[in-house]
């Protein structure tokens, strides 16, 4: 037998019982809320009671988000590739915000919440459209944490969407290649006016990027979650964050 050496439980911050240093807290924090399917089957539920029970989660950790003094919470709510799904089911993701608004809009209007989205929203059913559209428009003037929905959003779209607005502009301007910068990317993506994500949370054990934001993690540290997204919460929130706070971010230098 092999004697097990550094037996550190995967993902645990070195001192996994110390206090969370509230000085060091990640200023945006970007989600792949993944493993709503799997919690529900576990249960041998339908997979749309994993995404009902998904919203809960939300619920719990925005508040959580804000009380710890994150800034911007983004949150991979559907991507360009999850119309591929059943049609019941993205019709049930679809009407969730209409139901769960209805509750949680007046709780993030308590709380100093705004609510902003990135992704291709003009694609998505009326009513669906109607209720992230007041959701924004009732918490428009909340300084506290923002609350970024991504929905029917890809990366890759988005990259290809930015291009062309690009050689729109700089065709119609008569302007050369030149022009272009990280920063003159940076202003035509979806997430312009957001500083990119710190931290990288990615629920359910899948290890991959699944088309989020692929431009703005470039130096995000990454956090792959074992919990089901139903399953995750506060305790959970509270130990990537330390793990991100025991982690050293280079950025490319020493
Ligand atoms: C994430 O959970 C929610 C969406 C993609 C809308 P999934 O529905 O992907 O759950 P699993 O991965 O199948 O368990
Ligand atoms: C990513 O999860 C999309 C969201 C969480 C909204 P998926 O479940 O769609 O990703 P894959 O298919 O496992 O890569
Ligand atoms: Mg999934």
């Amino acid at each position: 037998m092999f004697k097990k050496l550094n037996k550190k439980k995967k993902n645990q911050p070195i001192e996994s019982n110390s206090e969370i240093d509230l000085h060091n807290v990640p200023n945006h924090v970007a989600i792949i809320m993944d493993g709503n399917g799997r919690w529900a089957k576990q249960r041998k539920l339908p997979r749309i009671k994993g995404h009902y029970q998904g919203m809960q989660t939300i619920k719990k950790i925005t508040k959580e988000a804000s009380d710890l003094g994150i800034k911007y919470l983004t949150l991979y709510a559907f991507s360009t590739e999850n119309w591929t799904r059943p049609k019941n089911e993205v019709n049930y993701i679809m009407n969730l915000p209409v139901n769960f608004l209805k509750t949680f809009l007046p709780e993030l209007i308590e709380n100093n919440v705004k609510v902003e989205t990135i992704g291709f929203l003009k694609e998505l059913p009326k009513a669906t459209l109607e209720a992230i559209d007041k959701a924004k428009e009732k918490t428009k003037t909340n300084t506290g944490l923002k609350l970024i929905f991504a929905i029917n959003y890809g990366g890759r779209a988005e990259i290809v969407h930015s291009v062309k607005s690009i050689y729109e502009k700089l065709s119609s301007e008569g302007s050369s290649s030149d022009q272009i910068t990280e920063q003159m990317i940076n202003e035509y993506l979806m997430t312009h006016s957001y500083p990119d994500p710190d931290l990288l949370i990615r629920t359910s054990g899948e290890q991959r990027i699944s088309n989020f934001l692929i431009w703005q993690v470039s130096y995000s540290e990454f956090i792959f979650n074992e919990k089901f997204w139903p399953d995750f919460d506060k305790e959970e929130l509270i130990n990537c964050i330390k793990i991100y706070q025991s982690r050293q971010r280079r950025f490319g230098g020493l």
